[in-house]
């Protein structure tokens, strides 16, 4: 399947096929820019695939440099930049050539923020390895390092050129770094998207067993839909907070854990089930609502409790939110699945109270 950013003069393909690593070189081919590409990625996606890129891309008659970064969060510092800056200039890139990013999310965006700020923006093309860097991070042009102060804090909006999607390169996910991607799968459909939820809910186990027709399906639903809101909102005005459902939460979760006990899915699940929650507390959305949401999370492997949540700790990072506006943070809440509503003067109690029923 082929989806289309429309986005004027930076409008791309998302290509999702099964196998698509493969034809990366005759894609970019079809992009008529220069020869000359540098591959970034890390130790353990390298060993998996980047064997099989470059051979696409040498096949098609591009020179391919090799660019390795550290894995995990550990790749997005101003040292990791800097070695791709050199690499780049090493390997003579110039402004008609492309920067291609194998890898999670964390690969992606200082991949990305490399290419974005090299003689001021070159050509980047996204090879998406995790589900989360699929159905999320590699569409929307977000680009970023972090600050030792702050995550992400430092970046630019740099579209790809091109996103090419491997649904198969899923199933060699550890479970843990598998199912964490889903959260975002899930959260795209209570926004979003009610058939699609549905199809969520039927194929519940053909997902979690990694079957790739259902994951081609599942995840190329879940890139339109995220394609959709960036071509509405490119640069984060207003809808693009659609997007946050789950995370105000959840990201307050994370940063009270120090980043450490949860992954980013499993935060945002929490988050979801505390802000499913707090829209019933405040008369927005229904008990089925709510529990339908609640029985995906769980069916999915996903948590939906945590007996150790400190809740104090919690609200106080949420008044940390960078989206806080004259100390208020607006929730995007769901009133029904597929619809949002975004919510700005929520009552610190009700927030209090969601946090804390996560805790049984
Ligand atoms: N730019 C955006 O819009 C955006 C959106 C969401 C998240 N992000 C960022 O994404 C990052 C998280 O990304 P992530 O969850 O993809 O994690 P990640 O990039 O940290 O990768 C996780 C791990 O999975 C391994 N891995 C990747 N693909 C694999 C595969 N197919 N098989 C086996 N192992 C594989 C990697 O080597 C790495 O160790 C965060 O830094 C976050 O800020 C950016
Ligand atoms: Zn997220």
């Amino acid at each position: 399947m082929v989806i289309t950013v429309d986005l004027g003069p930076r409008s791309y393909s998302i290509v999702v096929a099964a196998g698509a690593l493969g034809d990366v070189g005759s894609r970019l081919r079809e992009l008529r820019l220069g020869s000359r590409t540098a591959l970034v990625s890390d130790a353990a996606v390298g060993r998996l695939y980047r064997k099989t890129v470059t051979s696409s891309l040498e096949a098609a008659g591009f020179s391919v440099a090799a660019i390795e970064v550290p894995e995990g969060e550990g790749a997005k510092t101003l040292e990791v930049a800097e070695r791709c800056w050199n690499g780049l200039l090493a390997a003579g890139l110039d402004r008609t050539s492309t920067v291609l990013a194998l890898g999670g999310g964390a690969v992606g965006d200082v991949a990305g923020f490399a290419a974005a700020t090299y003689m001021r923006g070159v050509n980047v093309v996204q090879l998406p390895t995790t589900v989360l860097a699929q159905v999320d991070a590699s569409i929307g042009g977000k680009t970023a390092i972090d600050h030792p102060l702050a995550k992400n804090l430092i970046g630019a909006f740099h579209q790809p050129r091109l996103v090419i999607v491997d649904p198969a390169v899923a199933r060699t996910l550890p479970e843990r770094e598998f199912r964490s991607g889903l959260a975002e799968i899930v959260k795209h459909g209570i926004v979003l998207d009610a058939g699609y939820f549905a199809e969520l809910e039927r194929d519940l186990a053909p997902l979690r067993a990694r079957e790739l027709g259902v994951l081609e399906s599942i995840i190329a639903g879940s890139c339109r839909l995220k394609a959709s809101v960036v071509e509405r909102d490119e640069r984060e005005a207003e809808l693009r907070h659609v997007l946050n459902y789950g995370h105000t939460i959840g990201h307050a979760l994370e940063a009270a854990t120090g980043y450490a006990r949860l992954t980013h899915g499993e935060a945002v699940s929490l988050g979801i089930v505390a802000e499913a929650r707090l829209a019933r507390r405040l008369g927005i959305a229904g008990a089925e609502t709510v529990a339908r949401q609640e029985r995906m999370l769980d069916a999915l492997g996903l948590p939906v409790r945590d007996a150790s949540i400190d809740v104090e700790p919690v609200v106080a990072a949420i008044s940390r939110d960078k989206k806080a506006k004259d100390g208020r943070v607006p929730f995007v809440l769901a009133p029904q699945i597929g619809t949002f509503r975004l919510v700005l003067d929520v009552p610190g109690a009700d927030v209090r109270a969601a946090i804390a029923s996560l805790r049984s």
